[in-house]
Formats: structure tokens, sequence, C-alpha cells
């Protein structure tokens, strides 16, 4: 299965690239496998986010979907943004390939490890609201493999 147009323009011309200097939650994630690394940043406020950017160093379809993924959460509130799946960024993206799934999953976890930095500066434990965060190795994983 070939890049959808969609991912290829993601790719080609990401979204919200960069760091955010006044970010309020940073979340960093890596697969192990690849060695792929995606930082999130976000900007929230009356529990809406309202920037966010991202940094990563990966492969073409990590940096579409996240690129995809800052698209979908922003402006969004911080509940919205955690019911982002891996499967939404894709279909977003008119699909991805089987073997690229796995970025997909590291752009829902990027965010997610933005918002538990988010609460974590708050003083506030993320695990109850935000859960744990795992990669597409773990069985919890949503993206099937
Ligand atoms: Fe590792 Fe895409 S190959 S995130």
């Amino acid at each position: 299965m070939a890049y959808s147009e969609k991912v290829m323009e993601h790719f080609a011309n990401p979204r919200n690239v960069g760091e955010l200097p006044d970010a309020n939650g940073i979340g960093e994630v890596g697969n192990p496998k690849c060695g792929d690394i995606m930082r999130m940043y976000i900007k929230v406020e009356d529990n809406v986010i309202k920037d966010v950017s991202f940094k990563t160093f990966g492969c073409g379809a990590a940096i579409a979907t996240s690129s995809m993924a800052t698209e979908l959460v922003k402006g969004k509130t911080i509940d919205e943004a955690l019911q982002l799946t891996n499967r939404a960024v894709m279909e977003a993206l008119d699909g991805l390939p089987p073997v690229k799934v796995h970025c997909s999953v590291l752009a829902e976890q990027a965010i997610k490890a933005a918002v538990s930095d988010y609460y974590r500066r708050l003083g506030v434990d993320p695990t109850p609201i935000v859960g744990e965060l795992h990669d597409c190795e773990e069985k919890a994983c949503a993206c099937g493999h």
C-alpha cells in the first residue's frame, strides 16, 4: 500500500512544527524498535489546548501523523484531546500502510504525554486522568498489532 496523498502532503508541508516557547505541557515518546522520537508541546488555557506544536525525529509517517494530530487537538478541550486515538489520526490521513501503524500510535501517545506533563506541573497525578502511556508493543495498544 502506498502513502495517501494526505500523508504525503503533511509530510512535505507539516503543520505546527517547532518548539512552543510558552508551552505548559511537553511530552516526549519514543519507539524502542525504530528509535524514532516525537515531542509535543501544548499551551493549555481554561482547559482548552490553545496552541500545540511538535518536533519529530523520525520517519515520514511519524511526521505526517504528528502534524495531523496537532491539527486535530488544536482548540479542543483536554478531555476531547485525550479521546484522540491513533485510528482517528490515521483516518484523517486516509490511512497508513500496516507497517506504519505504530507511527500513529506515537502521535496519540505524545499528545497524552504532553497532557500528563501539564497535570504534573500543576501537582496533579495524571495517571487517573490520562491512563498509562504505552508503546505499540504492548497488549493495550489500540493499533491492533
Ligand atoms: Fe518509527 Fe515511523 S518508523 S515512527
